[in-house]
């Protein structure tokens, strides 16, 4: 008796495991083979490829396909490879598409998912009002002292490492990112940043440790989205130290702005206002009209926002950063064009590195864009949808709450697209050139509504960085070097690199 219970439980598991895996088949899709309860999810684990890598592949198999399918769980879910219908997930049909989704939506949010780049519906929408002019040129301009005082600190590191052999530059512009991210998001002082036990620098460590309970959260939560609905994203001790850090801040200041210019300085001017109203993408007026919707700038909501530094600007720029030097290092004659033009900026400065020395570093910026096509530091897009949506063109309806992803690393690396693509030329991005690039072809910030909110930050704060250090060091590969490094298969939005990006870094004779 209890053999035939046994076998029928097994058997209605399957069926309830397996219950949508004819979604795409039914429909004559090409799709990734699932695997029952998981749908795609433990291939990353299984087959040793980073999330940007599986998505990757899946869209460099079907090069002549629209779209391509697989499964998240058991629910259905696209790679779009086409660009038309690309345009029309990121921007055409923002309405239907306008949540990110990294995990399936439930009715609790952890305080620190409410930042912008996790938020969703009206939360994103009035806080990405709210935040988009704090990342204004001018905003930017009047926070990068605090930039360029922590490329002081970079030199110094660089200094020393140039007396070792070799030196691994993720780590070292690691710490320049973090010194940024507290100088600027977490308005820490400089000093207190030197502390290497800092509370800053061990939150910092903490978020990017990926412990097994985090590893297990996360799948957890994205296979089994209700059971796992209250379990935290972000370990406690994460959530009560970056609390406590920003409330300290907020005391010291009065909760007025203190006139330093960061990040926390522009979200207690934004509270100070009230309120923040605005319409709404999630409801509508009885006659169609959007629905007035308000929020508050509580101190949860805030810490939140100043969270997003690291959530959104911590790997992407060390990573992007870092491996704009390895790119140089393999391109010597690129690397002194670049330092030739640090040079004569700079001296037109009178030898001083500011906003506008690093606005005119033009090549240096097309040398830049061109790494990042090289390895885009999230290698994909996510979106989600937020109600039932029908592919254009197909009758193919996904529906609400399912994951859509483009690639931007498959579609950056394409030959479709890009001329010898393995090759790293600067050139690509002059302004002569850059109208050949097709559109929703080189996107490593997004595109539409979702798009990076900090990417002239992110390039200014990169390009500071690597001037800072061109202007005194060279980069040459070194003994542990390895020209095309292997992406950790661990990597889930960010493409970290395994073994770092080691370099010798050389001081300049001049
Ligand atoms: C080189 C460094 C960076 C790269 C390559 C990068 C790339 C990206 C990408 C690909 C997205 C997703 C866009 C989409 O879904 O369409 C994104 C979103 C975002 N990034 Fe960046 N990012 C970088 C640095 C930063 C920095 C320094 C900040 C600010 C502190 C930042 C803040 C954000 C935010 C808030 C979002 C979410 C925007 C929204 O959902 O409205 N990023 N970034």
């Amino acid at each position: 008796m209890i053999q035939l219970l046994i076998v029928v439980v097994v058997i209605a598991l399957y069926f309830y495991g397996t219950r949508n895996f004819d979604f795409f088949s039914k429909r004559g899709i090409k799709f990734e083979k699932p695997m029952i309860f998981f749908g795609g999810y433990l291939r990353q684990h299984v087959d040793k490829v980073s999330l940007s890598g599986r998505f990757a592949a899946l869209h460099r198999a079907h090069p002549d396909e629209k779209f391509v399918g697989f499964f998240e769980g058991n629910s259905p879910a696209v790679v779009i490879i086409d660009t038309e219908l690309i345009k029309h997930v990121l921007l055409t049909d923002f309405r239907d598409i306008h949540h990110r989704g990294l995990i399936p939506r439930t009715k609790f949010t952890e305080p620190l998912m409410r930042n912008i780049l996790t938020s969703e519906g009206d939360t994103w929408k009035l806080m990405r009002q709210k935040l988009t002019p704090a990342f204004s040129s001018g905003k930017l301009k009047a926070m990068f002292p605090l930039i360029v005082e922590m490329t002081g600190k970079l030199t110094k590191l660089a200094d020393e490492a140039a007396t070792k052999d070799e030196v691994d530059v993720r780590e070292m512009m690691a710490r320049y990112t973090t010194d940024f991210i507290g100088a600027c998001g977490f308005g820490i002082d400089s000093n207190a940043l030197n502390e290497e036990n800092s509370d800053f620098r061990k939150l910092g460590k903490r978020i990017f440790t990926y412990t097994n309970r985090d590893i297990f959260i996360n799948v957890m939560k994205r296979a089994f989205p209700s059971a796992f609905e209250y379990a935290r994203q972000f370990a406690p001790e994460i959530e009560h130290k970056t609390m406590s850090i920003i409330k300290e801040i907020m005391t010291q200041r009065n909760y007025q702005p203190s006139g330093r210019n960061d990040f926390i300085d522009i979200l207690l001017e934004l509270r100070q206002k009230g309120k923040i109203v605005g319409e709404s993408i999630e409801h509508r007026n009885p006659d169609g009209s959007p629905a007035i919707v308000e929020l508050d700038l509580d101190d949860e909501l805030l810490a939140a926002q100043v969270f997003v530094f690291f959530a959104a600007g911590f790997e992407t720029s060390s990573s992007a950063s870092s491996y704009f030097l390895h790119c140089l290092a393999y391109h010597p004659e690129i690397q002194e064009r670049c330092q030739k033009e640090v040079d004569e900026i700079i001296a037109k400065y009178n030898g001083k590195l500011c906003y506008d020395a690093i606005r005119d570093m033009k090549y240096l910026e097309m040398a830049f864009r061109e790494s990042l096509r090289c390895l885009p530091s999230p290698g994909f897009i996510i979106r989600r949808t937020t109600s039932k949506y029908t592919i254009p063109g197909t009758q193919v309806t996904l529906d609400d709450g399912s994951v859509i992803i483009v690639s931007i690393e498959a579609l950056s690396s394409s030959e479709k697209y890009f001329e010898d693509p393995e090759e790293f030329r600067p050139e690509r991005f002059h302004p002569d050139n850059i109208g050949n690039i097709k559109k929703f072809t080189f996107m490593p910030f997004g595109d539409g509504p979702r798009s990076c909110i900090g990417e002239r930050m992110a390039v200014m704060q990169s390009m500071a960085g690597v001037a800072a250090i061109l202007r005194r060091f060279t980069v040459a590969p070194s003994r542990s070097s390895v020209r095309k490094p292997r992406i950790d298969p661990k990597s889930i939005l960010v493409q970290t690199i395994i073994g770092g990006l080691p370099l010798a870094i050389r001081r300049r004779l001049t």
